[in-house]
């Protein structure tokens, strides 16, 4: 990303303290989607990252849904849902993972990913990993290659990136903290 984009984007996004609960710091990125061009100039940005090296995109509910559809439209390539456990009608495979404080668990339908398929798996935000590399997951369990990840924001000193290294892909963030 450009310094002015980044600048612009870290004068947007505020930071919350103790939300959801003590000690973490929470990232609102709810402002950008008041500022349409602003919003354009990320979805440029994120685009321009997979341009030419995907065919699909899966985002992750609920916040991976708000830059991943528009970064797959961008691109002219399908866009599919992995979905937070119970919402997706069958056929579908699910993946869990922990969280702080027990464990979740992911779903993608069975028929949407081509086996072969470079994917993209794009979320708002890494933070200890657990979310995204369950989404790489169920990628692999479809066939498909995890060739890049990206994110709005990386909170670096939760080393998320490291829980991703076994997928060898690519990833970006347009903002790190
Ligand atoms: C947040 C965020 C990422 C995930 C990152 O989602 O949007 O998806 O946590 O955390 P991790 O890297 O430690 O796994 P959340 O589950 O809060 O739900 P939401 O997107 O529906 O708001
Ligand atoms: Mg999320």
């Amino acid at each position: 990303p450009s310094t002015e984009l980044i600048s612009k984007l870290k004068n947007t996004v505020t930071t919350i303290s103790d939300f959801p609960s003590k000690g973490i710091q929470f990232k609102d990125i709810s402002p950008i989607f008041l500022d349409p061009k602003l919003y354009e100039e990320v979805i440029k940005d994120l685009a321009d990252f997979s341009r030419g090296k995907i065919d699909a995109v899966c985002g992750i509910e609920s916040r991976g849904y708000l830059f991943g559809i528009a970064i797959a439209v961008a691109l002219e390539v399908p866009f599919i849902l992995i979905r937070k456990k119970g919402k997706l009608p069958p056929p579908f495979i699910g993946e869990k993972y922990d969280l702080e404080n027990g464990s979740a668990e992911i779903e993608i339908k069975r028929d949407q990913l081509k086996p072969g398929s470079r994917v993209l798996i794009h979320d708002d935000l890494l933070a200890t990993g657990g979310t995204t590399k369950a989404a790489g997951n169920l990628v692999e369990k479809l066939g498909g290659i995890v060739s890049q990840f990206s994110f709005l924001i990386n909170l670096e000193e939760l080393n998320g990136e490291k829980k991703l290294e076994n997928f060898k892909a690519d990833i970006y963030s347009v903002l790190k903290y």
